[in-house]
């Protein structure tokens, strides 16, 4: 049996008031679908932490800032619903377009700083599209918890400003990045590359592994990051956007080595986008 699909915000809040009604905790898990195992991880940190868990499905229009990128996000709703049905969730939101952004919606949440650097730098407006959906999405299932993948580690740092600064009563939760058994971070866009390119691919956490090593080994990062560029190039990756040590708070470069940092990258292999993230201890 398939998870309960609801579309229609009425009937999400009709539900969501018998749960508060109860007593009941309710939780979400924000996706723009094309399901895999880390978003399932999200679900069963969800179901285990709350008595109610709504997963949201809704490829975001507002925060593809390549039309040709929202054009092939895949979009998979029944066997997402399929996916989910073991998990016993409360609720599917999948809500149509004009739900979200009904003709004449005009609002944006934008939040500065963490939205400016690395993601934000190459991928123009998107950061905002993601503050305004999470916000709305926030509001419209009235979660007290809601679930994030640490894989989008920008994206969350993004959320919980955003649903602190906005006053929004909910506890974002980060929960760890699900890998495939190659390294690889388990992402909708994996389904773009071949199976030849997806082995390839786990070359990039092979060798952020590899440098987050040898700078906890105290080398110098510069030359590892240069090592980590030729050998990308080398393995056939496209453009690196980034391949950066930041502080793992701030994400602006590294000043301070006594504070946690964190190694994010941004490569291209056969024309799909990887994002990847490792904590980096010294
Ligand atoms: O991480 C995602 O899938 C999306 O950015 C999110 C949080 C569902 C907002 O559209």
């Amino acid at each position: 049996m398939s998870a309960p699909i609801v579309r229609a915000l009425s009937d999400l809040r009709a539900q969501h008031k018998t749960w508060i009604l109860a007593g009941e905790t309710v939780g979400v898990v924000p996706t723009m679908g094309a399901l895999h195992d880390g978003h399932l991880s999200l679900v069963k940190a969800a179901k285990a932490a709350c008595d109610r868990a709504i997963v949201t499905i809704f490829v975001n229009p507002k925060q593809f800032n390549n039309p040709e990128d929202l054009a092939k996000y895949p979009r998979t709703e029944q066997s997402d619903a399929e996916k989910l049905a073991p998990y016993d969730v409360d609720a599917v939101f999948v809500p149509e377009a004009d739900e979200i952004y009904p003709d004449g919606y005009a609002t944006t949440v934008s939040v500065s700083g963490v939205s400016d650097v690395l993601e934000g730098a190459f991928r123009p407006g998107h950061f905002d599209g993601v503050s305004t959906i999470v916000a709305k999405l926030f509001l419209m299932t009235g979660a007290q918890r809601a679930f994030f993948g640490e894989k989008d580690y920008q994206q969350l740092m993004l959320v919980r400003c955003m649903a602190r600064d906005l006053n929004i009563p909910i506890d974002v939760i980060g929960c760890p990045t699900v890998r495939e058994a190659s390294g690889l971070a388990m992402s909708s866009r994996n389904m773009r590359l071949s199976a030849e390119a997806k082995a390839r691919a786990a070359k990039l956490y092979e060798l952020m592994t590899k440098a987050a090593t040898q700078l906890e080994r105290g080398q110098d990062w510069t030359v590892l990051q240069q090592a980590a560029l030729d050998q990308l190039a080398a393995a056939g990756f496209g453009e690196v956007e980034y391949f950066d040590l930041r502080c793992a708070q701030t994400l602006q470069p590294v000043t301070d080595t006594a504070k946690p940092a964190r190694l994010l990258a941004a490569v291209w292999l056969d024309g799909v986008r990887l994002i990847d993230n490792i904590a980096v201890t010294r």
